[in-house]
């Protein structure tokens, strides 16, 4: 189990600090505004919400299982008709005891989500099976507890997906998740006019995009950070965002630059 503390981020919502690896699993400055901003309203999902279309989301870094009830609570509150899916990745669960702790039910118009969502947890410590399948409100939930490089999406929830949360620690802490071959995976993974989205904005991450064969553009970030980055296959699907130059960021990642 990790080395984690609770902490209170500043719109009020809990975040956790893993001590071993020096990180924040959120943005110190709001982790429920900053994921509602980055995962949800830049990546599409609540226009696809809206307009009842399917959603079928991958995220990489389970963590707290913040998404997961947000999303649910967005397909609640909007009284959407979509089929939703949400698949996860958890190398290193949190305990079912640091979990019940967040207080995520005060953020959440349905906060019964919150208590649906945590046997999730003790699934993940049971030292048994590696996928853990949970209903949380109208989403059919698989977390598979296993390296990104081990995961097998397998016949719970067959790929290609439309969403992807790229939501891993920073590339100091786990440069292994910001590399082109783990983009092209997740390309592999993902339908013709998937969105990709995370608050990652540097060069180097857009530039591993770039090999990894996405489109990619810059939309404005949370909480005072400037920028975060949204990926497709199609550039239809990154209108009205300010594209990047996706030849020139290879070249550079070509010749070495980063
Ligand atoms: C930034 S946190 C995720 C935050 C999460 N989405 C949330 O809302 O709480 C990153 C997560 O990735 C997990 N992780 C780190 N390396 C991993 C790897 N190689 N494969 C899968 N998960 C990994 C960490 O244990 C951590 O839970």
């Amino acid at each position: 189990m990790p080395n984690v503390r609770i902490e209170l981020s500043k719109d009020g919502s809990h975040t956790l600090y893993s001590e071993s690896q020096g990180s924040y699993y959120h943005n110190p400055n709001g982790a429920v505004e900053e994921s509602i901003h980055v995962y949800f309203e830049q990546s599409g999902i609540i226009g696809a919400l809206r307009g009842n279309k399917p959603v079928s989301v991958m995220e990489i870094g389970f963590g707290t299982g913040l998404n997961l009830l947000l999303l649910a609570n967005l397909a609640l509150k909007l009284e959407s008709s979509s089929a939703v899916t949400f698949t996860s990745v958890e190398a290193y669960p949190i305990g079912f005891d640091q979990a019940q702790q967040l207080n995520y039910r005060d953020f959440l118009e349905h906060p019964e989500l919150f208590d649906q969502m945590l046997p999730v947890f003790s699934g993940l410590n049971s030292g048994g099976e590696a996928i853990t399948l949970q209903k949380i409100g109208p989403v059919q939930a698989v977390i598979h507890k296993c390296l990104f490089d081990d995961f097998e999406p397998g016949a719970h929830h067959p790929a290609p997906f439309t969403h992807i949360l790229h939501d891993p620690f920073d590339p100091v802490v786990s440069p292994e998740l910001w590399t082109p071959e783990v983009f092209a995976r997740l390309k592999s993974l993902s339908s013709d006019e998937a969105v990709m989205v995370t608050y990652g904005a540097s060069s180097r991450a857009r530039a591993a995009m770039a090999v990894g064969g996405w489109f990619i553009a810059r939309a404005p970030g949370a909480l005072g950070k400037r920028e975060m980055t949204v990926a497709s296959m199609a550039e239809t699907s990154l209108d009205g965002l300010k594209r990047l130059n996706e030849h020139r960021l290879r070249e550079r990642w070509r010749a070495g630059d980063f």
